[in-house]
């Protein structure tokens, strides 16, 4: 089944006679879990009014590339940044010489030239502006540039003519849309990840945490992302970049990210561990700077809960992924860590090697799971991410 779970997809409409099928094109990509954002061209808002679009789409329309009111005027580059695939639907015949000519003359064309993702572009039109050359010429363009063709159908036209040119139905407009993505076991399921460094504070200026960057769980959360998941991070300390598709939650103690966990865990599909959470935090932290007097100073420090485990423990708990970073006997920790908690998997990371692991872009792992024990070799955080969800899918869905 296809799916654009979690996708965002520009819907482009020009001013072809049937973009009166612009909102039923909306509905199906939503049926299929896109969030859509319309770009109405001049000749597109001749035929169909922004507030329909509006309304069907729940997002406001974009016609205006000059748009004051759009962040520093530059709406185009916004819409670029947030959109996974363009799709022109209907296109007209003056849309699409537009295109083929790279011209950036009005919003949805700015959009196309500035995005990298990929576009599909449904003609609709009269048989003979269909069978044109110039029309074709221009087909033939877009597709030397990989750009998909939503091939029109034939029948009667608005016009009373007989041929090609209909645009194709909705339905299948949408599930075209929908196989430009990957879709796996992860389609449609929600994780909850956590990630980076806890900090454990000791008074407003000082405080205890790790090297964690939060570079592996955001490779997951990526990865989770491009395979169709619905994700929720829990985040401490990072020195990454959040991905904007994933619903976003800052912490800063370990406490904090414990009740956050459980505040978000129920309806959770899949829950990974990958924070570098503090084992422990100071007791009586104090609230104003602690002045040397030269005594020594003596921290206590006391356990933290155990967000794993307490995850683990749940009446309907997810499938659980931990992460387990040791420097020694690292295997045999490992395990016991897999055993003690009840979780499905632990990803072992050997941190006494400098090479990988904490704030470096490689990781080299072990996937650790009742039956398997499979090393995961030094790649790119990215890589290694994938690898260890394509195992987790065969093992644990
Ligand atoms: C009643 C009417 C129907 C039209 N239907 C189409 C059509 O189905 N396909 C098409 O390519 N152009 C059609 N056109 C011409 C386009 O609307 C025109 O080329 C316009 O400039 C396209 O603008 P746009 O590409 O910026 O949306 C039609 C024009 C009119 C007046």
């Amino acid at each position: 089944m296809n799916s654009l779970t979690n996708k965002h997809i520009i819907l482009g409409v020009s001013g072809s006679i049937s973009a009166y099928k612009a909102p039923d094109i909306v509905r199906r990509l939503q049926d299929l879990g896109a969030q859509v954002k319309v770009i109405l061209t001049k000749g597109g808002a001749k035929f169909i009014t922004e507030l329909s679009l509006q309304s069907i789409s729940k997002n406001k329309v974009h016609y205006n590339l000059w748009d004051e009111d759009a962040k520093l005027g530059m709406e185009h580059i916004e819409l670029a940044k947030w959109v996974d695939a363009i799709l022109i639907a209907p296109a007209s015949a003056n849309t699409i010489a537009n295109i083929a000519l790279g011209k950036a003359n009005d919003l949805l064309s700015s959009v196309i030239l500035v995005s990298d993702t990929p576009l599909l572009i449904a003609p609709a039109m009269n048989l003979k502006m269909y069978q044109s050359h110039a029309l074709q010429d221009n087909l033939s363009t877009l597709i030397s540039r990989h750009i998909i063709i939503i091939k029109p159908e034939s029948g009667e036209q608005a016009c009373g003519d007989v041929g090609i040119g209909r645009l194709a139905e909705p339905l299948s407009i949408a599930k075209q849309t929908a196989s430009q993505f990957i879709n796996t076991k992860l389609t449609g399921k929600k994780v909850l990840i956590t990630l980076g460094a806890t900090i454990e504070a000791i008074d407003p200026v000082r405080f205890i945490s790790n090297h964690s960057s939060g570079k592996m769980g955001m490779a997951l959360v990526n990865a989770c992302i491009e395979m169709g998941a619905s994700v929720t991070c829990i985040y401490g300390n990072i020195t990454t970049i959040l991905n904007p598709k994933s619903n976003n939650i800052p912490i800063i103690s370990a406490q904090q990210m414990h009740t956050k966990v459980m505040d978000n865990i129920t309806g959770q599909d899949i829950f990974i561990a990958c924070a570098a959470v503090s084992d422990f935090f100071v007791k009586n932290a104090k609230n104003q700077k602690i002045k040397k007097d030269g005594k020594n100073l003596i921290l206590e420090l006391l356990p933290n809960k155990d967000i794993l485990a307490d995850v683990c423990k749940l009446k309907e708990k997810p499938i659980c992924i931990g992460f387990a970073a040791e420097t020694q006997n690292t295997l045999k920790k490992a395990k016991k860590k897999l055993k003690n908690k009840g979780c499905d998997a632990i990803i072992l990371n050997d941190v006494s090697n400098a090479y990988f692991g904490f704030n470096v872009d490689e990781n080299e792992v072990v996937f650790l799971s009742q039956n398997l024990n499979k090393k995961i070799a030094k790649k790119s955080k990215k890589k290694v991410a994938k690898k260890i969800l394509e195992i987790f899918i065969k093992e644990c869905l």
